[in-house]
C-alpha cells in the first residue's frame, strides 16, 4: 500500500485524538512521562494520574530531586511500579549525564531505564518530529490484520518482520501525526475485540477484514506442549458401591476424595487385592484426558468387580459410596465425569 502513511495522516487529522493532555507541544519530558504511563495502562485511566504527576513534577529537575517514595505515592493505583522507579532513576541519569535536559539523540533516549525501542521512537517522533517507527501492542495488531501477518508477534521472526514493515511505511514528513494516527487507529478503530471496520480508512485493503479474520489475527501465543503423565484409576465396585480414597493433603487434588490409583504398568486386579479386595472381573473403560496448567493427565480407568471387600472408615481415608453419592462428594472433575458414565450395576 504505497499511500498508507498519507491516508493515515489525513485520517488522524480528521478523526484522531487531538486533546489528550500530553498533546500540548514538544515538551519531550511530558511526552516521556505519558508514554511510560501508557505502556501498560489505558488512556482514560492515565489522564488523572498524568495531570497530578506533571503538576507535582513539572520537569526533569523536579522529578530527579524528588524522593522515590513521593514518586511511588503519586503512582499508587496505576500498577507496574517498576515504571515509576525507572522514571525516577532515568530523571537522575538525565541530570547527571545530560545536564538536566531531556536527551535529543534517539540512542540516548533509548538508553534510559524503562524505555524500549518503541517508546523511544514514540518520544522522538511525537516530541522532536524525528523519523522513527513505533511498534507497540496496538500497532502490532493493526499491522498483523492489515497485512495478514501470520504467527505470534512475540516470536522473533514475526517481530522482525513487523519492525521491517513499520520502518518501510514511515512517511518523509508529518511523522508526529503519523505516529499518533497509528496509536489512534489501534486504540479507537482496530480494537482487540469488535473492531469498528466500518469506520476504518483501510477496510477495503485490510487482509483480515476482507477475509473475516479479525478475531484470528494477530495469532495468539502458541500453546505450550504440556508434558504428559498417565495413571490407572480403579473403579472398585461391590454391591452397587464404589471405593473412594482421600488424596494426600499436598499435590494435585490435595485433600479431595478420588478413586484409588495404580501405575500404568501395574495389574489392576493385583492392585485391588493389595487394597484388601477380592476381584472377580476387570475391564478397561474409555480413557479420559485432564489438562492441568503444567501437564496433561491421561486417566485409564478400570472397572473391577469385587466379591469381598475390606471394611473401611472415612477417618482412615477410604469409604464405599453409591456412584450418585460419590459424585456429590468433593471429587475432582474428571472423577465426577467418570462416575456419571457408570451405568448402575455396571460389572458388579
Ligand atoms: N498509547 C501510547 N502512547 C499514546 C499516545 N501518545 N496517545 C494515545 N495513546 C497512546
Amino acid at each position: 500500500m504505497h499511500d498508507f502513511a498519507q491516508r493515515l495522516i489525513a485520517w488522524q487529522r480528521r478523526h484522531g485524538r487531538h486533546d489528550l493532555p500530553w498533546q500540548t507541544g514538544t515538551d519531550a519530558y511530558a511526552v516521556w512521562v505519558s508514554e511510560i504511563m501508557l505502556q501498560q495502562t489505558r488512556v482514560d485511566t492515565v489522564i488523572p494520574y498524568y495531570r497530578r504527576f506533571l503538576a507535582r513534577f513539572p520537569d526533569v529537575a523536579a522529578l530527579a530531586g524528588a524522593r522515590l517514595d513521593d514518586v511511588l505515592a503519586l503512582w499508587s493505583g496505576l500498577g507496574y511500579y517498576a515504571r515509576a522507579r525507572n522514571l525516577h532513576a532515568a530523571a537522575r541519569r538525565i541530570l547527571d549525564r545530560h545536564g538536566g535536559v531531556f536527551p535529543r539523540r534517539f540512542e540516548d533516549i533509548r538508553d534510559l531505564p524503562g524505555v524500549g525501542r518503541s517508546t523511544a521512537a514514540a518520544i522522538a517522533s511525537l516530541a522532536h518530529g524525528e523519523r522513527h517507527a513505533i511498534l507497540d501492542g496496538n500497532v502490532r495488531r493493526v499491522f498483523c490484520r492489515l497485512f495478514g501477518v501470520r504467527g505470534w508477534p512475540g516470536e522473533r521472526a514475526v517481530e522482525a518482520r513487523l519492525w521491517r514493515l513499520a520502518e518501510s511505511l514511515l512517511p518523509e514528513c508529518d511523522i508526529g501525526a503519523y505516529t499518533q494516527g497509528l496509536m489512534d487507529l489501534g486504540a479507537t478503530v482496530c480494537t482487540r475485540h469488535c473492531p469498528r471496520c466500518d469506520t476504518c480508512p483501510f477496510a477495503t485493503e485490510c487482509v483480515a477484514a476482507r477475509q473475516g479474520r479479525q478475531s484470528e489475527l494477530p495469532n495468539p501465543r502458541p500453546r505450550k506442549v504440556l508434558p504428559e503423565r498417565a495413571t490407572v484409576m480403579l473403579v472398585l465396585r461391590h454391591g452397587g458401591e464404589i471405593m473412594l480414597e482421600r488424596r494426600p493433603p499436598a499435590g494435585i487434588w490435595g485433600g479431595l476424595w478420588s478413586l484409588p490409583e495404580c501405575a500404568v504398568d501395574d495389574d489392576p486386579a493385583s492392585a485391588a487385592e493389595r487394597l484388601g479386595c477380592q476381584p472377580s472381573a476387570a475391564q478397561p473403560l474409555p480413557t479420559l484426558i485432564h489438562t492441568f496448567t503444567h501437564f496433561r493427565l491421561e486417566i485409564r480407568p478400570w472397572l473391577v468387580a469385587v466379591d469381598r471387600c475390606p471394611v473401611v472408615a472415612e477417618s482412615a481415608g477410604r469409604l464405599w459410596l453409591a456412584p450418585d453419592a460419590a459424585r456429590q462428594a468433593a471429587v475432582p472433575t474428571p472423577v465426577r465425569r467418570l462416575l456419571a458414565k457408570l451405568a448402575p450395576g455396571d460389572g458388579a
